[in-house]
């Protein structure tokens, strides 16, 4: 039976049968630290005063406090700006809606929001990926994108329009969202080509069958839908990506989500809290290219801090393959076999969204946050500064944006989490899975 796994929505209940204890203890720390935190606060920090009600809703950033923008949107995953009408679209898990709203010019409150698409009596399981073109609307299920008729002029669309536009996206049948394990499917697209990444069925698979993105030259597709099976690999070995985005040259960068319970005592004595880091990786092909998992993994701080340990980054074998007489630390860092990640996130922080900023170049990252480490990490917005010539400035993301006030997360709380990212000039929009809401913070 394949192990849960940690990030991306219902994987986790067994796990968190286990450390239900443990969090009883957290949340029971937490609570009493943040009430206390919580009373000291205002309680107009937000425009509806929302924040002030839970010590793991309140954020900070580098330029103030972030404004609420709207709420009340269940499981809300993926955001997408429309630069045509000043839109935000947003999959909401739990309605299975796309809804937009109206953010530009800036808004206060979320009664500007209109249901584009109610999946729900079509139990289309959207829950997680969007995308768009000038044509079309694009969205995924574990097993299937779909796609309706989208004029950017109009408010609505008219839902018999829809296609399906990718199946068989995990070989299981496309009308039972049968998919083990990670169930996102993230989508990007350029003028050419859609990516469409797909994570591991468990915490560590035997082999990479399923964990890759794949690429689709999708605008000269004559027959629908298409199999996802015969789109080109144009990256192996990626465990989850679950965040992908181009940068400001039209190339395409993946965050991976990195597998849980690493134990290497021979490299640290409690090698998981730090590693695997969530590995970042410009994709530059050729197809099949291959990044590692489940083979390899990328080591995190195994002394220092994260920010200066000259161990981070390196790659090493995972334990349950070190001694099957191929995958060994020695095929790991031969760069010949795998591909060396261009940055890093620390452990755990379970990057589920990414965006370059068009003007300065840098990568922002939502971080949804982390179970498997005894300080919880993630939880915020970060950058990653680019150089002008369009590479990383570091390899370690350390930049905070926007973080939770009351400090690291009491697993299970209702913590925001982010998990959606839409930049819009000097602001960022950010969606919370766990709290249904939407910030707009300053860059
Ligand atoms: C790794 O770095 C983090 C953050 O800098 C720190 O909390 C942790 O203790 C470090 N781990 C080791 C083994 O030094």
């Amino acid at each position: 039976m394949a192990k849960p796994t940690r990030c991306c929505g219902t994987e986790w209940t067994k796990k968190a049968l286990i450390i239900t204890a443990i969090v009883a203890t957290l949340v029971a720390v937490g609570v009493t630290v943040g009430l206390a935190v919580g009373l000291t606060r205002r309680n107009n920090d937000s425009p509806t005063g929302r924040f002030a009600s839970s010590p793991y809703t309140a954020l900070s950033s580098q330029k103030g406090t972030p404004d609420l923008v709207a709420t009340g949107l269940p499981g809300i995953r993926s955001l997408l700006f429309d630069d045509s009408t000043g839109v935000l679209l947003a999959v909401v898990k739990g309605t299975q809606q796309i809804v937009s709203i109206a953010v530009k010019p800036p808004s206060a409150a979320d009664n500007s929001k209109v249901v584009l698409i109610d999946a729900s009596q079509a139990k289309l399981k959207l829950n997680h990926g969007i995308a768009m073109d000038d044509a079309y609307l694009y969205a995924s299920s574990a097993t299937t994108v779909y796609r309706w008729k989208y004029d950017r002029k109009s408010p609505t669309i008219d839902v018999a329009t829809r296609e399906i536009f990718i199946n068989n996206i995990d070989g299981a049948d496309p009308n039972s969202d049968t998919a083990a394990g990670h169930i996102t499917r993230t989508i990007v697209l350029d003028r050419n080509w859609m990516y469409v990444s797909v994570g591991s069925a468990g915490n560590v698979d035997r082999d990479s069958s399923r964990s890759k993105v794949r690429r689709f030259a999708y605008k000269s597709a004559t027959t629908l839908p298409i199999d996802y099976q015969k789109g080109e690999v144009w990256a192996d070995g990626v465990r989850n990506a679950v965040s992908m985005a181009f940068d400001a040259r039209g190339a395409v960068w993946i965050a991976v989500n990195g597998a849980d319970d690493l134990a290497r005592p021979d490299l640290a004595p409690d090698m998981v809290q730090d590693s695997p880091v969530e590995p970042i990786y410009k994709l530059n092909g050729p197809a099949n290219a291959f990044y590692g998992y489940p083979y390899c993994f990328v080591a995190g701080n195994t002394t220092g801090t994260f920010a200066t340990d000259t161990n981070a980054g390196k790659v090493y074998a995972w334990p349950d393959f070190m001694n099957d007489g191929t995958h060994t630390d020695a095929w790991c860092q031969n760069p010949a076999n795998v591909i060396l990640p261009d940055a890093m996130v620390p452990a755990h922080a379970a990057p589920l969204a990414a965006q370059f900023h068009t003007e300065t170049g840098d990568m922002y990252l939502a971080l949804h946050g982390s179970w498997n480490r005894n300080i919880p990490s993630g939880y915020s917005l970060v950058r990653l500064p680019f150089t002008p010539a369009g590479t990383p400035t570091t390899n370690r993301v350390t930049d905070t944006i926007m973080w939770l006030t009351a400090g690291p997360c009491a697993y299970g709380g209702s913590c925001f989490r982010p998990a959606g990212l839409a930049i819009v000039g000097d602001v960022a929009y950010v969606s919370s899975d766990n709290t249904g809401d939407i910030v707009r913070v300053k860059l």
